[in-house]
């Protein structure tokens, strides 16, 4: 199967950015272990990440055309704010996982509302880079479901 990681604005800067609440891990060092675990289970990892909006809502679209069989989707701060991400993933009907590194529950107020989580397959937050690894498997376990 085919998963597609989806990683919104900001997260380039992982590693360095608010250490205390994201952690030092960087995001090429999640890229490299998601993708090696993926390859190990027999499945293809694609990968982006783009502080433009656009370009995400452009990139869901494409899943569809390459038959993308799942989608882990850390949307950052597109999480609170986009109608147009959201309605993509419902346009595409590609099931997802929406994933955190921090658990948005225990911060600001601002953060508690998602527009991912009443249409997503389920939700993992707050066990940092380890957030990516458990969506993952929780992926590749529900495409064996599917
Ligand atoms: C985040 C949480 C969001 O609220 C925040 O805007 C991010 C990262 C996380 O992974 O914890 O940029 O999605």
């Amino acid at each position: 199967s085919s998963v597609l990681v989806l990683n919104g604005p900001n997260l380039n800067l992982l590693g360095t950015r608010e250490p205390s609440i994201y952690g030092t891990t960087t995001l090429e060092d999640i890229r490299m272990r998601l993708t090696e675990r993926a390859l190990s289970a027999g499945h293809q990892l694609d990968w982006l990440q783009s502080n433009a909006e656009h370009e995400l809502v452009e990139r869901v679209h494409q899943a569809r055309a390459q038959n993308v069989d799942f989608i882990l989707l850390n949307a950052a701060a597109f999480t609170h704010t986009s109608v147009a991400l959201r309605d993509a993933l419902k346009g595409v009907d590609i099931p997802f996982i929406e994933l955190h590194l921090s658990n948005v529950h225990a911060r600001e107020p601002f953060r508690h509302h998602s527009y991912f989580s009443d249409i997503a397959r389920g939700v993992i937050a707050g066990f940092g880079a380890d957030s990516y690894v458990l969506a993952l498997d929780a992926a590749l376990s529900q495409l064996g479901r599917d």
